[in-house]
């Protein structure tokens, strides 16, 4: 997602600082003392402008959610977003990380997430950069050791070659593929989907939505 550099950036982050994880060592405990009460902790990676969380908090108060985004001036927006949706969270549970998925591993505690969330990944297509993508097993084995036995990993894209990468990976790095489908949309799971920005505007273009939930072993 690229994008101008926001004018006034830190100030405007330092606004929403009470939805804000400053500093993501103190995850090495685990996430108790960051929400007001303790609940499973389901975490979204490249959150982009936020809606997904946003929603998805809204919705399952009985959840604590941390949405994780590398590009402050994107983040900078969903921690806006989030703040002016702050009444629909009376149990105030959804934090925000400005920060890279490749370092979650030494800064957060081992088997401490419930769910993980990969939501229309950039599909880095030139095989060259295939690391990168969110869903190699170099990743995966972050994820591995962030959810606990039996927690869940999320996926949805439009972009059928990274999906079809993802499901290989997951397969060669030993993960049950519990569920998956090339038309989200039209599956009886819509009914409790959240979409994301860009969910919404591939749909809105007809690009049918891949998703895969996944379990480590
Ligand atoms: C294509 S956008 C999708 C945004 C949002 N999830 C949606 O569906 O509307 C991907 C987002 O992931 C973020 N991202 C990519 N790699 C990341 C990483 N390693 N760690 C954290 N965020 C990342 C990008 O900055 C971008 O905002």
């Amino acid at each position: 997602m690229r994008m101008r550099k926001k004018k006034h950036g830190a100030e405007r982050i330092a606004a929403c600082s009470e939805l804000l994880i400053e500093n993501i060592e103190i995850l090495k405990d685990g996430f108790d003392g960051i929400f007001p009460e303790s609940r499973p902790v389901h975490m979204e990676i490249g959150c982009g402008k936020g809606n997904f969380a946003s929603g998805m908090a809204a919705k399952h108060q009985d959840v604590n959610f941390v949405a994780v985004e590398k590009v402050s001036d994107v983040c900078c927006i969903a921690l806006e977003k989030a703040k002016a949706r702050t009444e629909e969270r009376p149990n105030d549970n959804l934090r925000f990380i400005i920060g890279d998925a490749k370092n979650l591993a030494e800064n957060v505690k081992p088997h401490s997430l419930d769910c993980i969330y990969l939501n229309f990944s950039d599909p880095w297509p030139k095989s060259g950069h295939a690391k990168r993508r969110l869903t190699h097993r170099g990743f995966l084995e972050i994820y591995k050791n962030l959810l606990k036995p039996g927690g869940i990993l999320k996926l949805k894209t439009d972009n059928v070659g990274l999906f079809d990468f993802s499901l290989e990976e997951f397969e060669a790095f030993g993960a049950e593929i519990m569920w998956h489908t090339r038309d989200l949309h039209s599956t009886p799971e819509n009914a409790d989907n959240v979409m994301t920005e860009y969910e919404k505007n591939f749909s809105d273009k007809g690009t049918p939505i891949c998703s895969a939930w996944v379990k480590f072993r």
